[in-house]
């Protein structure tokens, strides 16, 4: 995702000045049953760690992330605060490199983004939950973390909850801007696959369906996904994506992000070497940054034609001021000239008869 940064941001600075709407990147939505892996997908995808996840803590409300990029605090210092970052939270803008904000609790900030679990964890309803995190090191783009697709109601959940859930999952993914991960457990049968199901029913055509097949290393002795990975199972035309996250231990013993990708890395040699290089997190971010670029790319023509109609607007302008000259103070007295005279023109149709030089006289005056 790292490449993409710069190109987004140079877009987004050019959409700014021909005065279109800013590229609306797809929301990216994670689906999939309860524990199959889905938060732990999205903080690989984040990179950090703060995502409720393990196997005691169950998403209740969807989580709707919203990554804000802003430039480097050392930038924005020099800068002065005419960002919308800046206008938003001047405070951290002063003195934080990056921070996050919870929509349920405005006047909080949290500058150590490990704390957002406190904020994540807090509350109950089904409302989602909108979390904003402003760094240097994100795209903007908005994360669906929601709820596991659930058959039995577990404590205080009503009985209908398989519905619930259900309908709020679709209320994301049939959103046509969104890409659907959805995610399946290698240790459970592809062809029975909750996740599958739903998104075929918003996208029957899998334009924007990926599969990320979770727990490879879980896999009973003598099986292997490599069938379901090479998409002989079942097909999905956007691709198979199969990962090693990191699992209880690795949490209770506070295994880093990277250390997990190196040891992701290293599984998938060993156990797959003819798909390592098709597989694991960093392929998936990668894939997912090719298709934001496809994105990207379809909404280009619209930009080019706006560039294109403003550039010949201007030229037109630029023209009816007359020829370039070199001489800025005989430059001035063209322009003048011609404001004089177009104002003439507008104002009273006999103005031509009027010497031009009076004119300039007089524009010296009023100005
Ligand atoms: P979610 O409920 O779908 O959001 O799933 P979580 O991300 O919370 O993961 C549920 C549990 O499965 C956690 O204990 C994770 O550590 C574990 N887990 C997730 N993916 C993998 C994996 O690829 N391998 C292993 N060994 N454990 C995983
Ligand atoms: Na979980
Ligand atoms: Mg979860």
């Amino acid at each position: 995702m790292e490449t993409l940064i710069p190109v987004i941001n140079r877009l987004q600075e050019v959409f700014l000045t021909v005065g279109a709407d800013s590229i609306q990147l797809p929301q990216i939505v994670v689906v999939g049953s309860q524990s199959s892996g889905k938060s732990s997908v999205l903080e690989s995808l984040v990179g950090r760690d703060f995502l409720p996840r393990g196997s005691g803590i169950v998403t209740r409300r969807p989580l709707v992330l919203q990554l804000v990029h802003v430039p480097p605090l050392e930038e924005r210092r020099k800068h002065d605060n005419g960002n919308e970052a800046a206008n938003e939270s001047v405070l951290n803008d002063c003195i934080a490199e990056e921070w996050g904000t919870f929509l349920h609790c405005k006047n909080q900030v949290f500058l150590y983004l490990e704390l957002l679990c406190i904020g994540l964890l807090a509350g109950i309803g089904n409302d989602p939950i909108y979390l904003k995190i402003f760094s240097p090191n994100v795209l903007s783009l908005t994360l669906v973390d929601l709820p596991g697709i659930t058959k039995v109601p577990v404590g205080d959940q009503p009985e209908d909850i398989e519905i619930q859930v259900q309908e709020m999952i679709l209320s994301f993914i049939s959103n046509p801007n969104s890409i659907i991960l959805s995610v399946s457990p290698a240790t459970s049968d592809l062809a029975t696959s909750d996740a599958l199901k739903l998104a075929r029913e918003v996208d029957p055509d899998g334009r924007r369906t990926l599969l990320v097949v979770t727990k490879l290393d879980l896999m009973d002795a003598g099986t292997d996904a490599l069938e379901v990975l090479l998409g002989r199972v079942i097909p999905v035309r956007l691709g198979i994506i199969g990962v090693v996250n990191r699992s209880q231990h690795d949490l209770n013993t506070r295994k880093s992000v990277p250390d997990a990708a190196k040891d992701e890395q290293a599984f998938l040699q060993r156990h797959y070497p003819s798909l390592a290089s098709r597989c694991g997190s960093r392929y998936l971010a990668r894939t997912l940054s090719r298709l934001l670029m496809h994105h990207i790319r379809d909404c280009l023509p619209e930009l080019k034609t706006r560039v294109t109609v403003l550039t010949a607007q201007y030229q037109a302008r630029l023209n009816s001021y007359g020829q370039p000259v070199e001489d800025p103070s005989a430059m001035l007295l063209q322009i003048v000239t011609k404001f004089a005279s177009d104002y003439c023109n507008t104002i009273e149709g006999t103005a031509r008869h009027i010497q031009t030089s009076e004119l300039c006289g007089g524009a010296r005056i009023c100005y």
